[in-house]
């Protein structure tokens, strides 16, 4: 089950953390995998390590906040491999202020990357997906789109949106055979939150929300994009699927 043979994905924010983990895990089932992040970002690693599994891989730049650049990616992918039939929009920033702190710059900084990017991305990738009648589109939301953290409003506010996009272009492309559903993880240590779990008060704040009393790991998150990216997965639509040991139950 979950093998993904012949299907080609397409995987923003892939040079570290959970888009590498990703790209990782959906070349070890078998997919072709084009692996892209900001240019300057050295996606040698993970192409390194999704090639061990044998399956074709590419890299190319890709600023999710530009519209030319998601056109270009788009078009090499394409052209590499002939369609993209899994689309991981991963890109995102976190940088946390509280809401007496956040600038506008902070705010258009973060829903540029974390939901203008992929909607836009998606609806270049989608018609592609329509012609063949098939796709999936999995966005890396967040347990900050399910409920508040303080600290962070304006990151919570992009999740949030993300799990809405998902159920929306969920519901108009599903007629297509497209899927589109998000992945909702904890804190898992990533270049984005080793700082803030290097603080003792904050790991125990955070071990403390979990009840599995444990950080989640990349690959416990791969694997639920690759169930979603999956043929057995083709009616879980418009979901959100939770990997956080439970926090978000409370
Ligand atoms: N680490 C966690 O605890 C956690 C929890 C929930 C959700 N997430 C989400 O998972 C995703 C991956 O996060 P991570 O923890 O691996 O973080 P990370 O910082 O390790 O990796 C993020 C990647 O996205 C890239 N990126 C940033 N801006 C970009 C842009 N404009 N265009 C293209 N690429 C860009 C970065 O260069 C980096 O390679 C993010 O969407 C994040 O919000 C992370």
């Amino acid at each position: 089950m979950f093998r993904l043979d012949g299907r080609i994905a397409l995987i923003t924010g892939a040079a570290t953390g959970l888009g590498a983990a990703t790209a990782v895990a959906l070349a070890s089932q078998g997919a072709s995998v084009v692996v892209s992040d900001k240019p300057g970002e050295s996606l040698e690693r993970t192409l390194d390590e999704a090639a061990q599994h044998g399956g074709r891989v590419l890299a190319t730049p890709l600023d999710v906040r530009d519209n030319d650049q998601q056109a270009a990616a788009v078009r090499i992918a394409v052209e590499a491999f002939g369609r993209i039939d899994i689309l991981v929009n991963n890109a995102g920033i976190n940088r946390p202020a509280t809401g007496l702190d956040v600038t506008e710059q902070i705010w258009e900084e973060h829903f540029a990357t974390n939901v203008r990017g992929g909607f836009f991305l998606a609806q270049k990738i989608a018609p592609f997906m329509i012609e063949r009648g098939w796709g999936r589109i999995i966005w890396i939301s967040s347990q900050s789109g399910l409920v508040g953290i303080p600290g962070q409003p304006v990151y919570c506010g992009t999740k949030g949106a993300v799990i809405q996009v998902v159920r929306t272009l969920g519901l108009e492309w599903a007629k297509h055979g497209i899927t589109v559903n998000s992945v909702a993880p904890t804190f898992v240590e990533t270049k984005m939150t080793s700082r803030r779990l290097n603080i003792p008060e904050f790991l125990n704040f955070v071990l403390n929300k979990i009840p599995a009393h444990r950080l989640a790991m990349p690959q416990e998150i791969a694997a639920a994009v690759v169930f979603l990216a999956s043929e057995e997965a083709a009616m879980v639509n418009c979901h959100t699927l939770s990997v956080d040991g439970g926090w978000t139950a409370w």
